[in-house]
């Protein structure tokens, strides 16, 4: 049995190692991490992470083909192919702080691998990285005097958080790229091997390393960009009385530009969008495209002003004062089925009312764990209980676009909230003319405001 492991437990090495074992059943495939806790999580019935469907692919393959471990350094000596998914947030410190990726987990990953290899083996980039990050891992590992030949490939990652599983299973496209020498494609054709078990040969793309590198900040940069493009007309469109959900759906029905990634909100977050694109900014500037960087910077920018302005409109609505009054989060988590908060803009628009020294509550069906780290030694209630949160508000703010809020009871909510009470929707989901009639002032993304006074 050919053996798989993947460094890196986290929302992109649990969740794909558990379709690989899935899928492949004649394939040993085992998930490693530094964290101890995260590896007995992923081996209790309280997986560390929360995505629909995960919990049925882990129990049927745990066990079975899927292993769960902290010994890193005898699962490497077993496997045949590594896929390195380890964290690479932007960099804090020194050259390139906060823009640059921070490759050190990196780095000690290929310097873990090649101190336990006794025979060549194929690196998988699953992490996202600077373009050209497999040519310093291929230096790194083939460093060593033993004659051992390691192929590094570059095989990006696309899912998304939240309908991580179906992505894995249906991809719209799996992207491998490899070295253009024979020792390159027969590394490129294993990993397409697993693949091919279920994933469409037409589907499976093979580039050069550096195309494949590029593609992931590079989509991740388009996503993200269509969000600041149509926040940008959102802004317009509150000063104008135009509704951005009649102009996004105008435009997407454009069959060149398509209607996915064009709803207005409070802004992105995610731990990818916002270091990918600081990324391919710092990249662009370190080949002196000052002007290719200028305008990817940009998209980043206006992901920062849209959360701002959410926030600067609660304030201005509210007479210009948030003082001591209740304010209600509704959702932490940065997208809906998830209990992720990385760069959630929950986080900003939370410090930012305590700031104005609001008392803030905050509710969420999965990530009250995760808003107790983030907003760890601040004076916040966490309540998962919506109706609980809500009572004795003076506004809620709907953060998260879970399906859950959409068809709460408003009524009694209203009911329990200080008057004159206010919701201010960042993911425009609810229906503002009902919440109107029920006595609200409403104030959605990108239309003009329903108030009583
Ligand atoms: N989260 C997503 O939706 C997503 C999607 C596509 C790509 N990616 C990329 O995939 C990579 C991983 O992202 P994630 O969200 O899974 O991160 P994560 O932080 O959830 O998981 C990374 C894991 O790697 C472990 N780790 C770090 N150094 C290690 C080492 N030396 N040895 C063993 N384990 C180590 C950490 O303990 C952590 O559990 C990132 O580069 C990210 O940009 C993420």
């Amino acid at each position: 049995m050919n053996s798989i492991l993947c460094i890196g437990a986290g929302y992109v090495g649990g969740p794909t190692m558990a379709v690989i074992a899935d899928q492949c059943p004649h394939l040993r495939v085992c998930v490693v991490d530094i964290n101890a806790d995260r590896i007995s999580a992923w081996n209790s019935d309280s997986l560390p992470i929360y995505e629909p469907e995960l919990d049925e692919v882990v129990k049927r393959t745990r066990g079975r083909n899927l292993f769960f471990s902290t010994d890193i350094d005898g699962e490497i000596r077993k496997a045949d192919i590594i896929f390195v998914s380890v964290n690479t947030p932007t960099k804090t410190f020194g050259h390139g702080a906060g823009m640059a990726s921070d490759l050190q987990y990196w780095e000690k990953t290929a310097r873990q691998i090649l101190a336990n290899s006794d025979r060549s083996k194929i690196i998988v980039e699953k992490s996202t990285l600077p373009v050209r990050t497999a040519a310093a891992m291929e230096r790194i590992l083939n460093s060593g005097e033993n004659g051992i030949q390691f192929q590094v490939l570059s095989n990006p990652e696309f899912l998304a958080e939240g309908t991580a599983i179906q992505d894995l299973i249906n991809p719209d496209r799996v992207l491998i790229g490899g070295q253009e020498t024979e020792q390159g494609r027969n590394a490129v054709q294993a990993l397409v091997d697993i693949y091919a078990n279920w994933v469409a040969d037409e589907k499976i793309l093979r580039t050069n390393v550096w195309s494949a590198e590029l593609s992931k900040l590079a989509a991740n940069a388009f996503l993200a960009q269509r969000i600041s493009s149509i926040n940008a007309i959102s802004a317009l469109c509150e000063a104008t009385e135009a509704d951005v959900d009649e102009v996004s759906r105008a435009i997407g029905l454009d069959s060149r530009i398509g209607p996915k990634f064009l709803k207005a909100s409070v802004g992105f977050g995610g731990s990818c969008f916002k270091k990918d694109i600081l990324n391919l900014v710092y990249l662009c500037g370190h080949y002196g495209l000052k002007e290719v960087a200028d305008y990817w910077h940009q998209v980043v920018a206006m992901n920062d002003f849209q959360t701002d302005r959410f926030v600067d409109n609660i304030l201005k609505q509210m007479f210009n004062t948030v003082a001591g009054k209740k304010i209600t989060l509704f959702g932490f988590a940065f997208k809906a089925n998830t209990g992720d908060t990385r760069e959630s803009p929950a986080i900003k628009v939370a410090k930012n009312l305590l700031t104005e020294q609001a008392c803030v509550w905050v509710s969420d069906p999965k990530a009250l764990n995760n808003a107790k780290q983030d907003l760890r030694d601040l004076a916040v209630h966490l309540e998962s209980d919506p109706y609980v949160a809500a009572t004795g508000s003076h506004a809620i703010a709907v953060m998260t676009e879970w399906q859950t809020y959409r068809t709460l009871d408003y009524q009694r909510i209203y009911d329990s909230m200080e008057k004159p009470a206010f919701i201010f929707d960042g993911r425009n989901i609810l229906n503002h003319r009902e919440l109107f009639n029920l006595g609200f002032n409403v104030f959605p993304i990108g239309k003009p405001g329903l108030t009583h006074f």
